[in-house]
């Protein structure tokens, strides 16, 4: 049995030099078999909104929604570190952030993940003073993408590169165990990982992190209807199950026409 995963590890990767594969989860099954499959930190993402709930971005998940999903991948009971996203606006205040952080912890989250810099130095120094490990988030947030009106890559310009390596320090200074960078270019993304000493886990920002993590519908082909242009899925899942739907609803037809 693989040893439990816990946020000392993951951070000690790095220096070891061991890249670190994580992945999204948002129920119990597919967290046993990320489990299973050796991955060594899951993240109940509030991606959960776009790939499970139907719902066009992230800004709609609320956190009974991210509670009930985390509880669902906790009672998986991972041996992989399982964090959850802290879901729009429940960070507002500092108060509302350490209540809601408590709350994803009781659900069964042995991490956070907070998008943003320097304005949520306070959420995330006193989030981790309650014993709550926090992962930081930069680049592309998901959720800004009505304040900004899409999707877009950061890093870009010298004030954009500055502004992100500055942030990389301060959540690092504040205790963060990881950043997860998003659509960072890639060379501000590889500078931002040499500079730092903590891991940076990679999403579309090249390949140059300490990680990288995916949505995992993207991954297996779940979510078949919008794919990021960086993901190379490696299943079409939508596929098989389309065909295997189409192969039993056949034979469930065959049948009832010779019981006649
Ligand atoms: O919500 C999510 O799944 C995420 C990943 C993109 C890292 O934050």
């Amino acid at each position: 049995m693989m040893s439990k995963i816990t946020v000392e590890i993951i951070r000690g990767m790095k220096a070891r030099g061991e890249r670190i594969a994580a992945l999204t989860a948002y129920d119990y099954p597919m967290a046993k078999l990320l489990d299973e499959a050796g991955i060594p930190m899951i993240l109940v993402g509030d991606s959960l909104g776009m790939v499970v709930l139907g719902y066009t971005d992230t800004t709609h998940v609320t956190m009974a929604e991210m509670e009930h999903h985390v509880r669902a991948a906790a009672r998986a009971e991972p041996g992989a570190l399982l964090g959850a996203d802290m879901p729009f606006n429940s960070d507002k205040t500092v108060e509302d952030a350490l209540a809601n952080a408590k709350r994803l912890a009781a659900a069964g989250a042995e991490f956070v993940k907070l998008e943003g810099g320097r304005e949520i130095l306070p959420q995330i120094r006193a989030i981790i003073s309650a014993a709550i490990p926090v992962c930081g988030h930069l680049g592309m947030l998901p959720q800004s993408v009505l304040v900004e009106g899409g999707y877009h890559v950061k890093g870009k310009t010298e004030s954009e590169r500055h502004r992100l390596i500055e942030d990389a320090n301060l959540l690092s200074g504040a205790g963060v165990f990881a950043i997860v960078l998003e659509l960072v270019t890639p060379p501000v993304a590889k500078e931002i990982s040499e500079t730092i000493s903590i891991p940076t886990i990679g999403i579309g920002s090249g390949d140059d992190c300490d990680g990288q993590i995916l949505v995992t519908p993207d991954l297996i082909g779940t979510f078949p209807w919008f794919r990021p242009r960086f993901v190379r899925p490696l299943a079409d899942c939508a596929v098989d199950i389309k065909r295997a739907v189409a192969d039993w609803k056949k034979d469930v037809e065959k049948e009832r026409k010779f019981a006649r």
